[in-house]
C-alpha cells in the first residue's frame, strides 16, 4: 500500500480507501451476509487500507464497528456521515448531533476522524455551513470528531458548485467528489481550489455502474452520440473503451479507471466499493499501478474531457428505506 497526506488533516491514509456504501455496501446490497462483509472489510486491512467511509444512511457502520473491533484506534481513519437532505427533518442541527451520536455507538468507537454532512445540495449549502458545522464544530470540542467535511451530491450538482464553495470557506477540512474518465471536470472546477485551501479530498465514483456493467456503457454511448456529445463510431464499437487495453496500458476498463482517477494532481483517497474478495485485490492493484500511458490520457481528455455529469446514478432507495446508491 502507498499512503497519503489528506490535506491539512495531517491524517496519514492509504491512497485506496474501501467506500462502506454503494450498490455493493460490503456486498450486504447484493445478498451476501454481515460474515462477508466483515471477511471483505478484514482483507482490506490485511492489504494496508486504513481508511474506511460509512454513513448513517448505508447501514454498515454496525458490520464496519465490528470488523474493526480489536484494531488499534490509531492504525485507521473512520469516515462516516450525518444524513442529510434539506427536506428532511435531518437538516436540524439537533438532529445531526443525534446522529453523530448513533454513529459513534453503531460504530463502537469514541471518536470519528472526519464526520462528513452528506449530499450536500448547492442550495442547502448555506444552512449547512451556518447552522449545521457550528452545531458540530461544539461538538468536535467534545471528541467526538477529530475533522469535518462534507460530500457532493453528484448526479444534482454535476458542476461540483457546493465543493466550489465549501473548498475556499475553511470550514471543511475534507471533500468528497465525484471524478472518472467520462466525468473529468473536478479538473477545472475543484482540484485547484483544494490542493490551494489544503482540502483532503476523498474521490467516489471511479467506476460506479458504467464501467462496472458494460451494457450501461453502451447505452450511455448511444445516448451521448444521439446529442452529439460523441462520434457515432464509439457508439457503434462494442467496445468503446477498448483502445485503453493493451500491452503497456491497462488490462482492463476497470483496470483503466482505477488508475485514471489515481493519478490526478489533487486526488488523494480513491474510494472503491466492492462486496467481492477478487475485486477488492485487483482494485487495490489497480491503483498502486502507474498511471496510463501519456497517448491513453491525452485520448479520454479529447474524447470526453467535456461530458458532464455523465455515469452518476441518481440515488434511489431500497424496500428497506435506505439510501442504496450513494
Ligand atoms: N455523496 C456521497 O457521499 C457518496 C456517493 C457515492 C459514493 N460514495 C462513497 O464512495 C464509495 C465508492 O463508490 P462506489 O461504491 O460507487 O465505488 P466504485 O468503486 O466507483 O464502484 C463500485 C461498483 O463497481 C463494482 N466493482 C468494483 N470493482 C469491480 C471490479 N474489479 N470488477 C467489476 N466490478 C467492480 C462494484 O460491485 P462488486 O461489489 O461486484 O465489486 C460496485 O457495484 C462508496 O462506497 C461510498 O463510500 C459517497
Amino acid at each position: 500500500m502507498e499512503y497519503t497526506t489528506l490535506g491539512r488533516t495531517g491524517l496519514k491514509v492509504s491512497v485506496a480507501g474501501l467506500g462502506c456504501g454503494g450498490f455493493s455496501r460490503l456486498g450486504l446490497g447484493t445478498g451476501k451476509s454481515e460474515t462477508d462483509a466483515i471477511a471483505i472489510i478484514r482483507a482490506a486491512l490485511d492489504l494496508g487500507v486504513n481508511l474506511f467511509d460509512t454513513a448513517a444512511a448505508y447501514g454498515t457502520e454496525p458490520v464496519l464497528g465490528k470488523a474493526l473491533a480489536g484494531v488499534p484506534r490509531d492504525k485507521v481513519v473512520i469516515c462516516t456521515k450525518a444524513p442529510f437532505g434539506i427536506s428532511n427533518p435531518d437538516s436540524l442541527p439537533e438532529r445531526a448531533v443525534a446522529s453523530l451520536d448513533r454513529s459513534l455507538k453503531e460504530l463502537g468507537t469514541d471518536y470519528i476522524d472526519v464526520y462528513q454532512l452528506h449530499g450536500i445540495a448547492p442550495r442547502v449549502y448555506d444552512h449547512a455551513l451556518k447552522v449545521l458545522a457550528p452545531a458540530l464544530l461544539r461538538e468536535r470540542e467534545k471528541g467526538k470528531f477529530r475533522w469535518l467535511g462534507i460530500t457532493e451530491t453528484s448526479p444534482g450538482d454535476p458542476e461540483h458548485q457546493m465543493i466550489q464553495h465549501a473548498a475556499r470557506d475553511g470550514a471543511w477540512d475534507v471533500v468528497m467528489v465525484a471524478f472518472h474518465m467520462m466525468h473529468q471536470n473536478a479538473r477545472r472546477h475543484v482540484f485547484p481550489l483544494t490542493q490551494e485551501h489544503r482540502v483532503g479530498t476523498l474521490l467516489m465514483f471511479a467506476v460506479r455502474n458504467i464501467f462496472s456493467r458494460p451494457e450501461r456503457l453502451a447505452e450511455t454511448m448511444r445516448e451521448l452520440a444521439d446529442d452529439g456529445l460523441v462520434s457515432r463510431e464509439l457508439a457503434d464499437n462494442p467496445d468503446p473503451l477498448g483502445f485503453l487495453v493493451h500491452e503497456g496500458g491497462a488490462s482492463s476498463v476497470i483496470d483503466a479507471a482505477y488508475r485514471f482517477v489515481r493519478h490526478e494532481p489533487g486526488v488523494d483517497v480513491v474510494l472503491f466499493g466492492t462486496g467481492d474478495n477478487e475485486h477488492l485485490r485487483s482494485n487495490i492493484a489497480s491503483i498502486l499501478k502507474p498511471p496510463l500511458p501519456e497517448a491513453d490520457r491525452a485520448r479520454l481528455a479529447s474524447l470526453f474531457g467535456h461530458l458532464v455529469g455523465v455515469g452518476l446514478d441518481a440515488p434511489h432507495l431500497s424496500r428497506a428505506g435506505r439510501v442504496t446508491t450513494s
